[in-house]
């Protein structure tokens, strides 16, 4: 690589960005990791550093619009560009029936999983654009394709970034920015944990036989993805959502 390739990844802190960003960092790309989780994200950093990287970590919660300023802002001042972005920060919250829901609940999640992937785009794309272009991937879900029970509202973000990402494939084409959805189904992390303690015996089979057979991934395998996405998949995948399914079909 002649000059290293500047990629952001916002949920840095654990999972699957936390994967994403030390393979990156082992491929020689210079990282701008974004997370809430301060303590985790400095792990994430030192990890990162330990493989090589030139590396920041920017704390922000990305449902706040002040928040994602502020991390594209510190992306351009450490290195001048952003070449690629991985919106890739999410969250689970306690799964129930629609109705049963509080709207409060359905606030948060909007904020995180839509809005502040919403933000992400909005700030990092004109950088991009001011560079000559660049590559995205958004972190959907099968719950983009099909919803798992009990998970409406969830998948109804998911559904929203997927549309998001077809929109971009869409409208920039002669702009030079790409973006792919990667969708994980079922991946090993603890994302779920305290989103299925509201489920009955009962629930919890009814979830499991909606999500179906599938290899279950671990988020090195899902990193695998998002790289050959934001490198060389990126044109061609453009607009597209690939399904980690695992042999689960969806479309
Ligand atoms: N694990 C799965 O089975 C699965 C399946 C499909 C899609 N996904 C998606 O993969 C992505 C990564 O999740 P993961 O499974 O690695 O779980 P994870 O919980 O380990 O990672 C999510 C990261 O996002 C960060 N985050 C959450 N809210 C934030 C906020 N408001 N601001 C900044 N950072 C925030 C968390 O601190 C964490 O580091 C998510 O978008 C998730 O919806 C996961």
């Amino acid at each position: 690589m002649s000059e290293s390739k500047v990629v952001v990844i916002t949920g840095s802190a654990t999972g699957l960005g936390r994967s994403l960003a030390i393979k990156m960092a082992e491929q020689g790309y210079r990282l701008v990791l974004v997370d809430f989780n301060e303590a985790a994200g400095a792990e994430t950093l030192e990890a990162a550093k330990a493989h090589g990287a030139e590396a920041i970590f920017v704390k922000a919660d990305v449902s706040s619009e002040a928040d994602v300023q502020n991390y594209v802002k510190q992306a351009v001042e450490a290195f001048g560009k952003i070449d690629m972005f991985v919106n890739n920060a999410g969250i689970m919250i306690p799964m129930r029936l629609l109705h049963e829901y509080e709207s409060n609940e359905f606030d948060r999640l909007i904020g995180v999983n839509f809005k502040g992937a919403f933000l992400g785009l909005k700030y990092v794309i004109p950088v991009m654009i001011e560079n000559g272009g660049g590559s995205i991937v958004n972190t959907v879900s099968s719950n983009s394709f099909k919803p798992t029970a009990y998970n409406g509202l969830y998948s109804a973000t998911k559904h929203a970034l997927a549309a998001l990402t077809k929109s971009i494939g869409q409208d920039y084409q002669d702009l030079n920015v790409y973006a792919v959805g990667v969708a994980p189904n079922t991946m090993k992390t603890n994302i779920g944990a305290s989103a299925v303690t509201t489920l009955t015996e009962d629930r919890l089979a009814k979830l499991i036989a909606s999500t179906g057979p599938n290899n279950a991934a671990t988020p090195e395998e899902i990193a695998d993805v998002v790289i050959f996405a934001l490198t060389t998949g990126a044109v061609m995948l453009n607009g597209t959502v690939v399904n980690c399914a695992g042999g689960q079909i969806y479309q």
